[in-house]
């Protein structure tokens, strides 16, 4: 009869139709770091030097999106003290959700797609506009966010602005710094340098800049930018897909440096970064953070990883299950790869990787996974395989 691993396999074939939601992180303007749709609540963690224990603190409000979206990602708009949360809410796509972390509260912002395509896009929000730019299927795109804290009635239309020198086919790596959308991998643009939209002059520009120190590959991965005190952020981070390293990018000195590459491997984690620290919250709703010194790149070099515990206390996460799921979705990750498209925002569906998290832990599934809200298809189909061994007997 069938075997424990022949059962286990078959579970693996089965669950890859699942549909998993997203949460995702942000940092206020105080740089309280706070972590939606986590066992579907959201979590304030508090400021960076709380991390090391305690319990966040439920900050789940009425007016706020399901967060059963996949590829959603948040952005802090930092003059303004709000968070806005793109695919947020699967049966509302087009909405963006803006919370207000001074008031606690949520609103919805109605947009107008103009057919941009929510579901395979990168996108980034300049610090000193307020406006997203986003590069979807080559085509680069904007969406005005004027100095909303609260939704106006109006409806905000997504614009296509024009077509980037990239290709239909790139899959798009952007970041925020100095007012400049960096694309890192384009196709030609060798590894360390990256192509440069400049924003305020809506302007491709036509050589790509070098970076000096460290090389970073030229291939998709993950970026998050950090905020300075005051003004336009300066660096970015790049966590390329073969986590070689976490690379940071300077653009006023034009120079690399690197920090430690997370503990979870996971192409579908995503990032969110403070002056001081860098985040990373993985498929499994683990919350990890690597502490960051501007312009000290050798306390940077040696910094190490730890577990955010005041999010891992009530959302049931933990260095250890970050690392137990890390290596429980390494595999299908790789195989998810070319549906993650996004820096700031992924397309699609997240399916083959966190799927493989299920199935490598059952403990996973039921305890401690904030994503997930699928624990009951999970175990439909297990249901149905145990009837299919009853049967066979
Ligand atoms: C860094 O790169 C930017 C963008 O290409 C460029 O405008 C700037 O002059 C460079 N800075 C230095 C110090 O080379």
């Amino acid at each position: 009869m069938f075997s424990v691993p022949t059962l286990v396999s078959l579970l693996l074939l089965a669950v890859p139709h699942v549909v998993y939601a997203d949460p995702c992180v942000a940092f206020d303007a105080e740089f309280n770091l706070l972590a939606f749709g986590l066992n579907g609540k959201d979590w304030n963690a508090g400021q960076q030097s709380s991390w090391g224990s305690g319990s966040a603190t439920d900050i789940t409000a009425s007016g706020r999106p399901p967060f059963d979206g996949t590829g959603t990602t948040c952005y802090l708009a930092q003059f303004f003290n709000a968070i806005y949360v793109l695919n947020g809410d699967k049966s509302n796509p087009s909405d963006v959700h803006i919370y207000d972390a001074a008031a606690k509260s949520w609103t919805t912002q109605k947009t107008n797609t103009n057919n941009f395509d929510l579901t395979n896009f990168a996108a980034i929000l300049d610090h000193d506009t307020n406006v997203f730019y986003a590069l979807s299927k080559g085509d680069l795109w904007f969406l005005d966010m004027s100095s909303l804290k609260a939704a106006t009635s109006s409806v905000l239309p997504w614009t296509n602005a024009e077509t980037s020198p990239y290709g239909s086919d790139y899959q798009p790596t952007m970041a925020l710094a100095q007012n400049h959308v960096h694309f890192i991998g384009t196709p030609g643009t060798p590894a360390g340098s990256a192509e440069i939209f400049v924003i305020h002059f809506s302007f491709f520009q036509p050589q790509a800049q070098a970076y000096s120190g460290p090389q970073f590959p030229a291939t998709h991965g993950q970026t998050t930018s950090f905020f300075q005190s005051e003004g336009v952020q300066q660096e970015f981070a790049f966590i390329p897909d073969d986590f070689s390293n976490v690379y940071v990018i300077n653009v006023e000195s034009n120079t690399t440096t690197t920090l430690a590459a997370p503990p979870s491997k996971d192409t579908n984690a995503r990032y969110a970064s403070s002056i001081t620290a860098l985040v990373q919250l993985d498929s499994t709703g683990a919350v990890s953070f690597v502490p960051y010194k501007q312009g000290d790149a050798s306390t940077n070099s040696a910094a190490t990883w730890s577990s955010v515990a005041p999010i891992a206390a009530v959302a049931g996460t933990s260095s250890g299950s970050s690392s137990a799921a890390a290596s429980g979705t390494s595999t299908g990750s790789s195989g998810s790869k070319t549906s993650a498209t996004g820096s700031g925002a992924p397309a699609g569906t997240r399916l083959s990787g966190t799927a493989s998290a299920t199935g490598a832990s059952a403990s996973t599934t039921g305890t401690s996974n904030g994503a997930m809200s699928n624990a009951v298809s999970f175990g439909a189909i297990a249901g149905v395989m145990l009837a299919v061994l009853a049967y066979l007997h």
